[in-house]
């Protein structure tokens, strides 16, 4: 029989998880089944365990579980721990291990599929929750100049920045906070995007061969990418192939094989 995983959500019927995973499954010659299962709202303790005793292999972890999934897991990686949230869970004999693979996904989306180098730059951040807690840490270990994280509410800037602040130079403020340098990138990791907002910063923020990176991704350009090319970046992107690169990491740690995900990017952006 297949070895099962997952992804656990609520919604999740959105999920394009699993035709991912199908692919890097085929591509690398695995036997799994991966399905979608949308969990209760107040019952994901119990949802884990009843997939614990069924015999799954690992589970991806999505929105609203995240945190409860960190909570839950009997060990942590270290990315799950600066993450403060689990996306991947992995069996163990007696129950999970929980880890985090959406900075990685963002790094190798950013410097290996974009080609977009983060040693000794400038980045902007926008939004101060937990998609931007879980990719501070590796974008640190790239060696930037700086991060500047802007948000809405300050506080919550100011307090991650000092979270991270003995992994480099990390500074929060608002989103109207002083805005020294044009910067080489700017990521949007703010939930407004879900709602085709742009958070108002300034105009002129990034420079002439900047890029832009939004975290989230829809089938249309988002709002952020819109606003992203009319600053004039020169590159502008949404968060599509971040999806790909920490589905294919969580794969990696389930099975020991890294999938081709340039080819599985061309295939979904030619489709
Ligand atoms: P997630 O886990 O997806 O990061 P979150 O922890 O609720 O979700 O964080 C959402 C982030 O988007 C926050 O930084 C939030 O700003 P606040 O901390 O001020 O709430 C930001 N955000 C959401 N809607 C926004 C909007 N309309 N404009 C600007 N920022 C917004």
């Amino acid at each position: 029989m297949s070895d099962k995983y997952a992804v656990l959500g609520n919604p999740v019927k959105h999920s394009i998880s699993p035709q991912i995973h199908a692919e890097f499954a085929r591509q690398t010659g695995q036997d799994i089944s991966y399905e979608k299962l949308e969990v209760p709202l107040d019952g994901f303790a119990e949802f884990i365990a009843s997939l614990h005793k069924k015999g799954y292999k690992g589970m991806n972890v999505t929105l609203p579980f995240k945190e409860q999934a960190f909570q839950l897991s009997e060990s942590l990686s270290a990315a799950a721990e600066h993450a403060g949230a689990v996306n991947t869970l992995i069996r163990t004999p007696t129950g999970w291990r929980g880890d985090n693979t959406d900075g990685v996904g963002l790094v190798r989306d950013l410097t290996k599929n974009l080609s977009i180098k983060l040693k000794q730059k400038k980045i902007l951040i926008l939004g101060a929750g937990g998609a931007v807690r879980g990719v501070l840490e590796p974008i640190l270990r790239e060696g930037p100049e700086h991060i500047h994280i802007a948000n809405r509410t300050a506080e919550k800037a100011i307090a991650l920045a000092e979270k991270f602040k003995q992994l480099g130079t990390v500074i929060g403020t608002g989103l109207d906070g002083s805005f020294e340098d044009p910067y080489d990138l700017i990521i949007n990791g703010t939930a407004a995007s879900i709602k085709g907002i742009v958070p108002t910063i300034p105009d002129g923020l990034l420079k002439p061969d900047g890029a832009a990176y939004d975290m989230f991704y829809a089938k249309e350009p988002t709002a952020f990418v819109e606003w992203a090319k009319q600053q004039g970046a020169a590159i502008a992107t949404d968060g599509f192939g971040m999806l790909i690169e920490q589905a294919a990491e969580s794969f990696y740690l389930w099975r020991l094989k890294r999938p081709d995900t340039k080819k599985l990017l061309n295939q979904f952006l030619t489709n």
